[in-house]
């Protein structure tokens, strides 16, 4: 039986699209939840500029909360050196780092070009006091909002470059806007895969839903190879530095859909429609998804 991860994102992508500040004993409530329901891989939030995302302030405290659970892997997300370093000091094991491939958007996010970014990886590196594990998200593989299509050749450009300050990571190739088409994500992710896969070289693919084509974009991947999906429960997610785009491929949608083409996931799907039910009733939440607004009879994975 084939097997694939999910990374569930929604706590940081989903979150740090909401603006009313979320109670951080909710945050909690959903990490557990999501825990129980099977997930192995957790982005619980981010390291960023309190004044760029109020709303992932309490990072730390919901690390502290949900501990490190036997058997799962929880991450969070840096823009900076100084983030990851903030992140290795709250003992996280794996930290994600974002550059976006479109200069842009990498000004809009982390107000700095993709070169100054590349050098802040260097230097987080350079002064990590200890191994960790490296995710790198490479933002705006596909589409950027403000520049259009991305160049491939660019892509792979930033992957090289980012393998020579280490040999060993996985990249996540996101898709931000959405905008993404699957015979686009399986041209780029066999070639990634292709090129440059490896032991130590993994690809993860990051979809949104903006168009409605989350689902047939990880497909497409999934076809490409790849094994690592990244998605949020009850569809939450955007990045607030690019407009027009809503949230992640629904979590409860892909397990539902590798469920019935019985590819393994790990996660129960009535636990976490349960939690999904809870995650888009949060106040200002950007939410979509199908599978949670299905009669739940019909919802249960062969
Ligand atoms: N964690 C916590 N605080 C941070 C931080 C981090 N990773 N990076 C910077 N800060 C603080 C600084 O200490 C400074 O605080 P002060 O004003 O009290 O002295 C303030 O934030 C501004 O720091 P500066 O280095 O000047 O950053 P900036 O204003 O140039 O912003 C980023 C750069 C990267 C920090 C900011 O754009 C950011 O956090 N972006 C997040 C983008 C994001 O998460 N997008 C969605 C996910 S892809
Ligand atoms: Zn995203």
């Amino acid at each position: 039986m084939s097997v694939v991860e999910i990374v569930e994102v929604g706590p940081r992508d989903g979150f740090q699209a909401v603006v009313p500040i979320i109670p951080t004993a909710d945050k909690i409530a959903l990490c557990q939840g999501l825990l129980s329901a099977g997930v192995t891989r957790l982005e619980a939030g981010a390291f960023v500029s309190p004044k760029a995302i109020p709303q992932m302030s309490d990072v730390r405290q919901v690390l502290d909360a949900i501990g490190k659970p036997a058997g799962r892997r929880v991450s969070v997300l840096a823009p900076n050196a100084k983030g990851g370093l903030l992140a290795l000091e709250a003992g996280v094991d794996e930290i994600v780092f974002v550059i976006s491939v479109s200069e842009a958007h990498n000004r809009s996010n982390v107000a700095r070009g993709t070169e100054e970014s590349f050098a802040d990886l260097a230097v987080l590196l350079r002064a990590a006091p200890r191994a960790f594990r490296l995710r790198l998200n490479l933002a705006t593989c596909f589409d950027c909002p403000f520049e259009g299509r991305v160049d491939e050749d660019r892509v792979c450009g930033f992957v090289e470059q980012a393998l020579a300050l280490t040999p060993a990571l996985e990249f996540g190739v996101c898709d931000t806007t959405g905008r993404a088409f699957p015979d686009h994500v399986r041209r780029l992710m066999g070639r990634l895969r292709g090129q440059y896969g490896s032991e130590e070289i993994g690809f993860a693919f990051h979809g949104h839903d903006t168009y409605g084509l989350g689902i047939a974009n990880a497909l497409a991947a999934y076809d490409a190879g790849i094994r690592v999906f990244d998605a949020a429960t009850g569809g939450l997610g955007g990045c607030p530095f690019a407009p027009g785009a809503t949230g992640n491929t629904a979590t409860e949608d892909l397990v539902f859909t590798f469920a019935n083409m019985g590819v393994r996931t790990g996660i129960d799907l009535d636990r976490l429609l349960a939690v999904a039910d809870r995650a888009v009733a949060i106040p200002g939440a950007c939410v979509g998804g199908h599978v949670r607004a299905l009669p739940r009879h019909r919802v249960v994975a062969a």
